[in-house]
C-alpha cells in the first residue's frame, strides 16, 4: 500500500473525534439553552427527522445480511439516537430539534445492501462504513444528504460505477472511496472546483482516469491519493496549478508514462510525492529540488535516468528517497548525509551496493534517448 500519510489520517482521526464529541453531547447533557429559561428540557426524542431517521435505520438493519459484531442488535424502538453507531446533534437549521447526525459503523464486518430508505438521513453530516462488507452501490437517495461533509465508505465490497450524485453534495469535503470495486471512468467533476473536495481516495478500485484532459490537476484538494488506478497518460505541465493546496499527491502504479514535467517544483506545500511504479522516463527534473515542504519522494520502479539532483537530495524536510529501480547513473554524496532514509537499490550508481548488472546498465546506455516535449509527454522522433 502507499504511504498514506500519517498526518491525513491523525487529522482524520481528530476530527472525527472532534465531530463525534460534538454530536455525543447533546445526548448525554442537556444542549445548551437558547435562551436563560429557568428549566431547560432536554431536546425531545420525538420530532419528524428522527422519525424519518426510524424508517431509514430499520430499512437498513433490514437489509443486512450478516453482522458479526451485533452492531445492529440494539437498533430497536423509536429513539434512534440510543443505537450503536447513531450519533444525534440539534439540526443546524433548528437547535430545538435533535436530529440524526452522523453514523459510524466502522470495522463492523457487516454485510449487506444500502437501501434506499438511507437518504431519509437528511441531516447527517458523517458517515464512516470503513471497513465492512457492504455491497452494491451507493443509493441514490443519498443526494438529499445536503450536510455530508464526511463519506468514509472504504475497504467494503460497493461496485458499479462512480455515484454520480456525489459531485452534487454541497458540503461534501472528504470522500474515501480506496478498496472497492468501483469501475469507469472518475468524472473530473470529482476534481472540480465546484465540488472542492479537502481529500480524495480513489486508489484500489478500477476506476480510470484520463490525464489527457488535465481535469486531475484542477483540484483544489489537499490529499490525493489514486493509487493502483488507471490514469491514461503523461503527467501534464498544469500539476503545479495545484501549488496551492496540494500537501499528499499519490499515483502509485497508475501507468503513468512519459516525463515528469519541471512545473512539479510549483507544488511547493506538497509533503508526499508517490509517482513509483509507473512507467516515467527521462530525468528527475531539478526542479523537484523546490519542492521545500517535501518530506517523502517515491520515484521508484520506473524508467528514470541521469544523476539524481543535488537540490533534492538537500531539501530541509526530505527524510525518505526512494529512487530504487531505475537507471540513475549517478548520486550526489549529499544524498548519503543528508537524508536519513533512502533506497536507491537496482540503479546503475557506480559504487553503490545492489546495482544492475553492467550489462544492463550498457544496454540501457544504448537505446534511444528520451526527448520530453513542453507537455511532459515524450516527444516521439520525427
Ligand atoms: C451476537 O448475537 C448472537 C445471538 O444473540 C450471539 O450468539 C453472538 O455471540 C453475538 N456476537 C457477539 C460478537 O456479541
Ligand atoms: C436511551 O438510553 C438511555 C440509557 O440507556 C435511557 O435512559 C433512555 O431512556 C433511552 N432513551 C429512550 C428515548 O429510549
Ligand atoms: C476506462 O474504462 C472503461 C471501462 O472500464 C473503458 O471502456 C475506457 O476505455 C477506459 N478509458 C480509458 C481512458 O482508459
Ligand atoms: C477546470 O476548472 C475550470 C473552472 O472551474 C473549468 O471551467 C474547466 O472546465 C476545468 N477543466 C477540466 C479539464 O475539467
Ligand atoms: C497495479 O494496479 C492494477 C490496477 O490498475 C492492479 O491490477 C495491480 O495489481 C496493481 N499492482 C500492484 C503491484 O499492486
Ligand atoms: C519510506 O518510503 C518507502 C517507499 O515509499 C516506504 O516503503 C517506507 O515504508 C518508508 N519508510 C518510512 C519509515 O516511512
Amino acid at each position: 500500500m502507499a504511504p498514506l500519510s500519517s498526518e491525513v489520517q491523525r487529522s482524520k482521526r481528530t476530527l472525527h473525534l472532534l465531530v463525534l464529541l460534538c454530536f455525543v453531547v447533546p445526548c448525554l447533557t442537556q444542549p445548551a439553552a437558547p435562551s436563560p429559561a429557568p428549566t431547560t428540557l432536554p431536546l425531545s426524542p420525538f420530532n419528524d427527522r428522527l422519525d424519518a431517521a426510524y424508517i431509514a435505520l430499520q430499512a437498513w438493519k433490514h437489509a443486512i445480511t450478516e453482522d458479526p459484531k451485533n452492531l445492529t442488535a440494539d437498533w430497536c424502538g423509536p429513539f434512534v439516537c440510543n443505537y450503536t453507531g447513531v450519533y444525534c446533534a440539534a439540526a443546524p437549521d433548528d437547535p430545538h430539534v435533535l436530529t440524526v447526525a452522523g453514523v459510524d459503523l466502522n470495522h463492523g464486518r457487516i454485510a449487506g445492501e444500502l437501501p434506499d430508505h438511507l437518504g431519509l438521513l437528511a441531516d447527517v453530516a458523517l458517515i464512516h462504513l470503513n471497513s465492512n462488507r457492504f455491497c452494491g452501490t451507493l443509493p441514490e437517495s443519498m443526494a438529499h444528504m445536503r450536510l455530508l461533509f464526511e463519506l468514509d465508505v472504504s475497504n467494503n465490497l460497493l461496485s458499479g460505477a462512480f455515484p454520480s450524485f456525489l459531485t452534487s453534495l454541497p458540503s461534501l469535503k472528504y470522500l474515501d472511496l480506496r478498496f472497492n470495486a468501483f469501475d469507469g471512468e472518475l468524472p473530473a467533476a470529482v476534481f472540480g472546483r465546484e465540488l472542492s473536495l479537502d481529500a480524495i481516495f480513489a486508489n484500489n478500485n478500477r476506476f480510470n482516469v484520463s490525464l489527457t484532459t488535465a481535469s486531475l490537476t484542477n483540484s483544489t484538494a489537499s490529499v490525493i491519493v489514486l493509487a493502483n488506478t488507471e490514469l491514461a497518460g503523461c503527467l501534464p505541465p498544469t500539476i503545479g496549478d495545484m501549488a496551492d493546496t496540494l500537501v499528499e499527491l499519490v499515483l502509485l502504479n497508475t501507468s503513468i508514462s512519459s516525463c515528469i514535467p519541471p512545473e512539479i517544483g510549483k507544488l511547493k506545500k506538497l509533503k508526499v510525492l508517490d509517482l513509483s511504479r509507473n512507467e516515467l522516463a527521462g530525468e528527475l527534473p531539478e526542479s523537484v529540488g523546490d519542492m521545500e515542504s517535501l518530506e517523502v519522494l517515491n520515484v521508484g520502479h520506473n524508467m528514470l535516468s541521469g544523476v539524481v539532483p543535488e537540490t533534492v537530495c538537500e531539501l530541509p524536510r526530505l527524510r525518505n528517497l526512494t529512487v530504487a529501480d531505475n537507471y540513475f547513473c549517478g548520486e550526489p554524496v549529499s544524498c548519503l548525509h543528508h537524508v536519513p532514509l533512502r533506497d536507491d537499490r537496482m540503479n546503475c550508481i557506480p559504487e553503490r551496493p545492489h546495482q544492475r548488472s553492467h550489462e544492463e546498465c550498457i544496454a540501457f546506455e544504448h537505446r534511444p534517448p528520451v526527448h520530453c516535449a513542453a507537455d511532459g509527454c515524450i516527444l516521439l522522433p520525427p
